[in-house]
Order: C-alpha cells, then structure tokens, then sequence
C-alpha cells in the first residue's frame, strides 16, 4: 500500500495507512502527551489529552484515534492545541485529590507528569471531590478509586492482555468506575493477581498493597524471574539493600512482554525474608549451630574424603540444583564428577518434565520445546493435553487465551477435570483418570488413516508405529476412555487437517503413567503432520520449571555416565549404600515421593550438606548448612522451557554472611583439587562453552543484545528459536515401544478414589521461595476438592476432616464440596508449605526415564471423628 504524507509540526512526514496522528509523532520523535492510550492496547479515546489540530480542517483531533489522512496539516503543539488540553487536564485534577505528596504513585504518575509539562499546578477549578473508600480486600491489589481517571487501560489490560475479565466500567457519568461485577471483591471473582492492572494504571488509582518498601526505587535491575520456568523478564526496582518492587522488563523480545503472574509480581518478598540463612551452620551435640565458612567447608572436605577412601567415589552423589543459575549447575557436576570422583548427580527436574521429554526425544532427537511460546499465538489449533497452562506457565496460558480470544485459534482440551481454560475451549474431551495415553492412541489412529499425508521420511517407524496404533479402533477407545467416539473422530479429524498445529503437554501427562509415552505420541503426531519447523506450530512441554533446562543442558544429571538418579540415591541412602549427599537448593524431605523413606534415607546418611537459602525440611536434618544467595544477589544465566537462555543479574548484595552458590561451590573445588580459577559467573560461562556444544555460541555481551536460543553454536548468532526450521526433519529410527492394551483403567475396590495433585497459582516449584514470601502465603490455601454426592455417601461434611490413604502412605486434610470435581476424583491443590508426597511412591514408575509417578494416585477416602 502506498503510503500517506503529511504535515506534522511544520515537517512533510510519511506513514502507512492506518497509522495513527500519535503513533507516526512517535516515530518521528514527536511526543504527545496521552493517558487512555497504551502501546500495549486497543486505542480508546477516552482522555483527550493527546489533542492535535489539523490547520487543514481546522478539527481538534484525538491523535491516538485518528488515523492519518492526505492533506492533514497536524500541529501537536500550537497554542490552540495546548490551551485545549491544559482544560483537559484542569478538568481532570478537578475530580483528583491534591495527594500527590504521599500517593504510593509518587513520581511515577503520569497525571502529574503532564500537569507539571503543561504548566498547571492547583486549579481555579471547583473540585468534585470524588469519595471512594480504599479498598484492600486482597492480599495483594489495592484500590484508591478516587484517584481513577476512568483511562480504561486497567480494563483493557485485564481484558486484552490477562483475558481474565474480572473488572469491567461499572455505572454511567460520575459513579462511572472499573470495578468487577456487582462490585465484587476481586478475589471473588476469576482475578489471578497478575497485577497487569495495577502497572497499566497512569494514577495511583491501582497500586501494590504489599510494598516490601516504602521507599522509592533508586535503581532498576534487569534480571529473570527465577519462580517458574517460564523465564520472565523483570525489572528489580532497588534502593540500597532493599528490593522495593518488581515490574515486567516490557520488552517485545522477551517471553513476557508487559505481563507477569502474581508470584513474579508479588511473591519477591522473599528475597528479604527474615528467615535467611545468614551464616553457616554446623550440627554440633545434635544442633546446628552457627560457624564460620572456613570451619564448614574445611569439615566437608573432611568429611566426603574420609567417605571417599573408605567406600569409594561412588558412595557420594549430590541433588541440585533447578534452582540455580547454569554456571552453579555446570560448577555442581564438575565438583560431583572430578572432586567426589562419582557419576550420582541429579535434579528435581527429574520431578517434573522428564518423563515427557524421554518419549519426545525418542522421535525428535530433543526432548525440549520446539518454538517460542509466543508462536502459539500463531496457531490454527491448540490441544492442551494434561496441562494446567494457567498454573505451570502462566504466560503460556495466557498466550492461549489471547490466541482464541483475538486471534481465531480453536482449543481442544483433554482433561478429565475443569481447569481454567476450559471456557476457552472449542472441545473438551474428559477421558477416565488414566485414560490419556489410550485417548491419545485413539486419536493419532484416526489422524494417520484420514486426511494426514503418507509419511515421507521414516517410513518404517512410522509403519510400524501404525500397527502398533491398529487397535485403537474408536469403538475401543469409546469404551476405554468414556470419550465418545464422534468426538475422537472430530478431533483427529480437526488437528490433523490443521495448518497450524499447537501441542502443549503438561504435568498432567508427565507425571501420570505412560508419560514417555504420551511424548512420543504427540511428538510422532506434530512430526507426521508436519506441524514442525515453521512458525504458529510445534511442541509445547510445559512440564518442567525453573532451571530444569540448564541443569539438564549443563550435565546435572546422570545420564552420561550411568550414576544414580535422585531416586536411586536416596533408595541407596536407605539401603546403606550412600554414604555422603550434597543438596544444592533442592528439597527432598518434602518433595520426594515416598516421604517415610526418604526421611529415613536423609537420617541414614553418614553426612549430609545441604546448601540453600533457608533451612528447609532437608536442611534441617543436615550436619552442615551453608547459606546461599538468592538470585537477587548473583550473577549467571538461566534457560528456560522455551530453551531460551537468559541473564541474571546482581541487584542487591548477599544477605549477611551468605555467598552465591557458583562461588561456594568454586571454593570448595579449589579444596577438593579441581581446577576452578573463576574470579566471576562470567568466567564459568566462559568454560561452558568450550565445553558444552549447544551453548559454543554464548556470550554475556550478545545475551544482553538479542533472545538467544539453546542450541547456540556460533557466537553473535540468536541460536535455534524454531527447531528444526530451515533443516531436514528428523528420522526416528528402531522401533516405535508397544502400546498398552486399549482398556478402561483398572479401578481397585480397596482404592476407589483417583486423586490428582495441581499446584497452587501462588506456589512456586521453588517452594523455599513462596513459602517465604508473606505476601503469597497470605492467599495459599492446600485444599482437597471433592465432589458433595461421593462425601455425602462417606459421611463427609464440607470442610470435614477426611483421611486419604493410598497404597504408600496417608494424609489428612479437609475437604472442600466442589460440583465441578467429577465423581470418584479428589483434587489436592498443594502448596509451598504441603506437598502430598507421603502418598506416592519412591518407587520408579517408568524405568526408561525413571521418573517417579506424583500426579495422580489411586485413594481410599473416610471421614475423621474429631
Ligand atoms: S490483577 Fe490481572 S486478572 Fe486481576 S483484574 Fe488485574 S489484570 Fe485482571
Ligand atoms: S484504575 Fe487506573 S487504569 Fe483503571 S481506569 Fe482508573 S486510572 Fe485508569
Ligand atoms: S513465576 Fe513464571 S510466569 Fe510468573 S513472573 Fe515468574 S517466570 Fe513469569
Ligand atoms: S490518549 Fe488519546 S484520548 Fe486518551
């Protein structure tokens, strides 16, 4: 299209059609003053204040609306101009009240920022003084309405950016104000606390409740966020030692753009906890007590050489460390396998995402994320299969949302329970608990005998993975699954006819029976229709969280060389067998399945460190503690699920006598007499690539540039956003592995009961970090879901106290009636504080990426006499 001229402020300017009078000012370096408008949102045209003329038509125009046109002659600053909106802003103040002197807004309010530029100061106006009480019924949001110019960006921004809807214009004329429905309090609506209201709102109208300061930030620091691995940008706001408060980076080129969820945006408060570890500690007539680092690290040379002579390498392992950056990953395996002399080094990741990742790579060669998140937004169809997107990636979840609500995408969900996207949702197929990986046979069946083409690579695998699909008729499935099996049919027929395909698996999948397998299904499925290497579609396991990537990618784990994973070694513990374990920020005591046994495991050890930023469950069992450093306080980088590798930054100095873990576990090389000569992180990095191929192209000066994408092989190069993009498609090669039968799942009379665990929006897999942050724990409740009918029958009342008892272990806990909780299903929300490992297993539930099973358990349920 051609493109328009005008005259701008005395200046001949050019434009694409449909651009606005303020965004081509903008682009020429024009600056217009504007309130209502928001880069990140659909235009309004509510305020006025970005008011220009247009001499050739003599009209005052609202700049941010108004689309240029030829002919236009726009001054943006002539005296008409500016009078006019001089009254704009008197008219404003006149219903604003003179707080700015201790508005939380502080110098920040844009209001007060135009006023100042146009010269206005108190106002000949009569005030309209516009009474509205503070609201703080939230744990994290308050409200000062009075202060609202009704810039509906709050609105928009729930409604276009979070696609929640929790607050819409309430009344007309005067009493007209964002609020939620029937003036609801925001936590008895869908409101998820993301907070992107409050950093859209110009005034002081919206604003944090929980400070951790009340001071004004001095400096901003951007870093990552470190409580999910979703890898959000975000800027620490910082004065002295103290963190004040956290905003989105808004930068296009990041996962996040201008959101955050609530732990990003509120849950920092853990950073300044008083609860820190400040020094370190040594059990000493059975306490811990606190010493010095020489004291501490001396002991625990000591103690793993004298372990290391008398049982050899192998009796020392250690566990971390998802929650460190890549170069403490990196330094961790290095400590493990060249100072202990041992293979046994492994990650809670193992937890999380691997079993999936096992089945992907089967097929593709690579078990991660295969594009951007962001491309979901590109995609004709969305499955979301055993994922609970909004919980373990909530910028991935709200990337979904956005993508059916403006973008046209069509979401088809496979879940047995309600989760938060199921309004959303175009088909919602609810197998039996267990019945996934059978519904998911189903559907690739159909898929590859309808519309999809003959496989022209891997002909065999996929010959071969047709017979072993042949049983999976629909009548079958139907039967196996509860699911109908028109249904079946429509999906298959929908996804393998899509341009576009957008596959996202979660825990859900992963942590349930078969998760390797369901891997491979989908991946075999996006490999087939040839839903990979181009934008809009791909792979999406959201499984894993923070750092699991980089702990993986840095050889935390011991895949290489045939030592124990985090199960095994704490079975060996148990058995006797492990003699020393080193626990870089993980938990075991409450994370592990099979909690009986690992607490006998963790006691067993002959000598146990653990090294964190709080005395956790596992810390406390410990003979030494050292204290870590959050990430507020180092330096290194960080890759998310996207495989995008990341920078963080030091914002603040390390609590007391704490230290950053690359540089306790530097030390203790140098003790154990391993080559370690980092004066930095940046040193590490400099050693991780020279020996880490898929990271040869990294360099701290280009991550500070452009995203870069794990694999990076040529430095100055943004790495590989899209897998496989511009490149041959993998092959698969052997066999595809056999199917399980196409049955209903085996229901067990002494365990009726099918509980699932989800994880609460307010905790992080990082649990020592939410359960420190007051701010998050005040809205985390665990909760067992349950639906009235099966509780009446048991004798339940809501919030009665039931007893759940697995073939493993037992918990107690109240129960909550829940219509939307199917029958014969329990829904446990767990929390930073309650993990329901006891009723799982330790026992390896997939032998080929022994993962241990902690989504969904088979349950007893009785009610408990009080
Ligand atoms: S916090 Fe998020 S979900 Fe809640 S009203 Fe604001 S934008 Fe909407
Ligand atoms: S609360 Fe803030 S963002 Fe919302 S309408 Fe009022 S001033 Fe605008
Ligand atoms: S917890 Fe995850 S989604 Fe939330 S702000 Fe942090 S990285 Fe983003
Ligand atoms: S900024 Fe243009 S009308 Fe508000």
């Amino acid at each position: 299209l051609n493109s328009i001229t005008v005259m701008l402020d005395g200046r001949e300017v050019s434009g694409r059609p449909g651009t606005t009078i303020l965004e081509l000012a903008g682009e020429v370096g024009i600056r217009i003053p504007s309130l209502c408008y928001d880069p990140h949102l659909s235009a309004l045209g509510a305020c006025r204040v970005c008011l220009v003329e247009d001499e050739a038509s003599g009209r005052l125009l609202a700049s941010c609306v108004t689309p240029i046109s030829p002919g236009m002659v726009i001054n943006t600053a002539s005296a008409r101009v500016l009078e006019n909106r001089k009254n704009v802003v008197e008219l404003l103040l006149a219903s604003h009240p003179d707080s700015c002197i201790v508005c939380d807004k502080g110098n920040r309010c844009e209001l007060r920022t135009i006023a100042t530029n146009l010269g206005v100061g108190l106002i000949d106006l009569e005030k309209i003084p516009s009474y509205n009480p503070l609201e703080e019924l939230n744990p994290f949001i308050q409200r000062d309405l009075s202060k609202c110019i009704r810039c509906g960006r709050c609105i928009r921004a729930d409604q276009e950016i979070a696609v929640v809807g929790a607050i819409d214009y309430t009344d007309r004329g005067f009493e007209s104000r964002p609020a939620a429905l029937h003036d609801a309090p925001l936590e008895n609506t869908d409101c998820n606390f993301c907070g992107i209201c409050v950093s859209v709102c110009p005034t002081g109208a919206l604003f944090e409740r929980h400070r951790s300061s009340t001071l004004s930030a001095q400096h901003a620091t951007r870093t990552t966020c470190t409580l999910c691995g979703t890898g959000c940008a975000i800027l620490l706001e910082h004065t002295g030692t103290r963190i004040v408060s956290v905003a989105s980076a808004d930068d296009p080129d990041t996962v996040n753009h201008l959101s955050l969820c609530v732990k990003g945006h509120y849950g920092m408060d853990f950073i300044q906890s008083k609860k820190r570890l400040t020094t370190p500690l040594i059990r000493k007539d059975g306490e811990l007590q606190p010493a010095g680092w020489d004291e501490a690290l001396s002991l625990i040379v000591e103690r793993f050489s004298e372990l290391k002579n008398d049982h050899g390498g192998n009796s020392l392992g250690a566990l971390g460390a998802s929650t460190c950056t890549n170069e403490e990953n990196y330094l961790l395996q290095k400590l493990v396998r060249e100072g202990f002399g041992s293979g046994n080094i492994d990650s809670s990741a193992r937890l999380r995402g691997t079993a999936l990742a096992e089945g992907i790579a089967q097929v593709l060669g690579s078990g991660t994320m295969t594009a951007p998140l962001a491309e979901i937004r590109n995609a004709e169809e969305i499955l979301v299969i055993g994922a609970d997107p909004l919980i373990e990636s909530p910028i991935a979840g709200q990337l979904i949302k956005q993508a059916v609500k403006y973008h046209g995408s069509r979401l088809t969900l496979v879940d047995e329970l309600p989760r938060g996207l199921s309004g959303f949702a175009d088909t919602w197929l609810r197998p039996r608990p267990g019945a996934k990986v059978v519904l998911l046979a189903g559907i690739l069946r159909q898929a590859f005998s309808r519309d999809c083409p003959e496989p022209t690579l891997a002909s065999t695998w996929f010959a071969e993975l047709d017979k072993r699909l042949e049983p999976f008729t629909l009548e079958k499935v139907e039967e196996a699954t509860g699911v109908p099996a028109k249904l079946i049919a429509g999906t298959a027929a929908r996804l393998s006819g899509a341009g576009k395909l957008a596959l996202i698996a979660g825990a859900a999948l992963a942590g349930d029976d078969g998760g390797p397998l369901a891997g491979l299904l989908l991946a075999s499925l996006a490999l087939r229709t040839g839903n990979l290497g181009r934008p809009g579609c791909g792979l999406f396991p959201i499984a894993a969280s923070l750092n699991d990537q980089g702990a993986l990618d840095m050889g935390a784990t011991p895949d290489a060389d045939g030592g124990l994973d985090y199960r095994e070694m704490i079975e060996a513990a148990c058995a006797g067998k492990l003699a020393g374990l080193y626990v870089v920020g993980e938990n075991p005591a409450l994370d592990c399945p099979g909690t009986t046994a690992v607490e006998k495991a963790l006691s067993q050890l002959d000598f146990l460190v653990v090294q964190d930023r709080f005395l956790t469950e596992t810390a406390a069992l410990a003979d030494v503690v050292l204290p870590s450093t959050s990430f507020a306080e180092k330096s290194g980088t960080w890759t998310s699920i996207e495989r995008r590798i990341q920078q963080i930054k030091q914002a603040v100095p390390p609590v007391g006598d704490s230290r950053p873990d690359w540089k306790i576990l530097t030390e203790l090389m140098g003790r154990f007499g391993v080559q370690a000569q980092y004066e930095s992180s940046e040193d590490v990095l400099s050693e991780i690539v020279k020996t880490i191929p898929s990271y040869a192209g990294v360099t701290s000066r280009h991550l500070s540039l452009e995203p870069v994408f794990q694999p990076c092989s040529d430095e100055g190069k943004p790495g590989e956003s899209i897998l496989f993009a511009g490149k041959p498609l993998p092959e698969p090669t052997g066999s595809p592995p056999d199917l399980p039968d196409p049955e209903p799942p085996d229901i067990r009379q002494d365990y009726p009961f099918s509980l699932v665990v989800n994880e609460s929006l307010f905790c992080s897999r990082d649990r020592a970090a939410t359960a420190h942050s007051a701010t998050l724990q005040k809205a985390s409740k665990a909760r067992v879901e349950m639906n009235a009918f099966d509780a009446n029958m048991l004798g339940l009342c809501d919030q009665g106290l039931a007893g759940i008892r697995s073939s493993h272990g037992s918990i107690q806990a109240r129960v909550t009636f829940s219509p939307e909780t199917p029958r014969g299903m329990l829904l446990l929300t767990s929390t930073s504080a309650f993990a329901p490992s006891g009723l799982f297993a330790l026992a390896a539930k997939d032998q080929e990426c022994r993962t241990p099973r902690l989504h969904r358990i088979a349950v007893n349920v009785e009610a408990v006499d009080v």
